[in-house]
């Protein structure tokens, strides 16, 4: 049986390895380039770091499988075993253009189940993991579960950007979600604002198109702290597939989806 607080010492030390390559990197000019739009970036520090950690996980562990976000392993048909899923920066237009608020994201998962969580702000220098069963932590420091808000006193955060594609079928659910609010946020970065729901630091984290990757660490935070994520359907999140994704303390996770992002609204 594999220990995990042990594997999750291992996997925090790489993280701080490969934090100090990409702040090395941000100090010289470095390649940028456009995926499938000007919105969605990759730059050689990504996919450097994704082959550092690719690397490690084959010498050390050559029995496990791995999923990142860059491509560098071959494609993954199933999370039988023991999975890493990196995304190995986080909010890469932030790393580009504000060089803060970027995020390395690693889940290690066995059969499936959420097992070590990482998602490390690199330049804030803030370490959120989780072990499953033993707590969830941000640097030395354990979190403890926020009391539940009412939607009024709730902080949600989104990219505004979907209030604006008034054909998209959730665009009418989110106008009235943000009306409801407290206050709406959004940092451009998926993984930290997973974690921050996880750390009490907002209520709620609504995406209409995230993958694995993306949520795969802050997700054993999340559940390491009795918080919900699930798809906008209420549905279990996919460690294969990406789609809609809405996090949240468990009472306002449940009346999100069904008084505004499930399917019958
Ligand atoms: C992106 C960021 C962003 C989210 C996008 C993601 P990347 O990840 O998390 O906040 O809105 O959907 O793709 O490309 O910077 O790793
Ligand atoms: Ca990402
Ligand atoms: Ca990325």
């Amino acid at each position: 049986m594999a220990d995990w607080n042990e594997l999750g010492k291992v996997a925090r030390n790489w993280t701080y390895e490969a934090a100090e390559q990409i702040k090395e990197a941000l100090a010289n000019p470095f390649k940028v380039e456009a995926k499938s739009g000007p919105d969605d970036l990759v730059t050689e520090v990504d996919k450097n770091t994704e082959a550092f950690f690719y690397n490690k996980v084959r010498e050390t562990f050559p029995e496990h499988s791995f999923l990142g976000e860059e491509g560098t392993a071959e494609k993954l048909e199933n999370t039988d075993g023991i999975t890493w899923i990196i995304d190995p920066i986080d909010g890469t237009m932030n790393f580009v253009q504000q060089k803060i608020k970027f995020a390395i994201s690693i889940g290690i998962y066995e059969d499936g189940v959420g097992k070590v969580g990482i998602v490390y702000d690199v330049m804030a220098d803030e370490m959120f993991y989780a072990v499953k069963g033993v707590g969830a932590y941000v640097n030395e420091v354990e979190l403890v579960a926020g009391k539940e808000r009412p939607l009024n006193e709730s902080i949600i955060s989104l990219n505004a950007r979907w209030l604006t594609e008034t054909d998209h079928p959730h665009a009418n659910p989110l106008l009235a979600l943000v009306r409801d609010s407290r206050s709406v946020r959004s940092y451009g970065a998926a993984a930290i604002e997973l974690a921050y729901v996880a750390a009490d630091r907002l209520d709620a984290y609504l995406s209409v198109n995230l993958s694995p990757w993306d949520y795969a660490g802050a997700q054993v935070l999340l559940e390491e702290m009795g918080y919900r994520a699930t798809s906008f359907s209420g549905e279990t999140l996919s460690l294969l597939n990406g789609g809609t994704v809405i996090a949240a303390k468990p009472a306002l996770q449940r009346e999100i989806v069904s008084a505004y992002v499930g399917e019958e609204n």
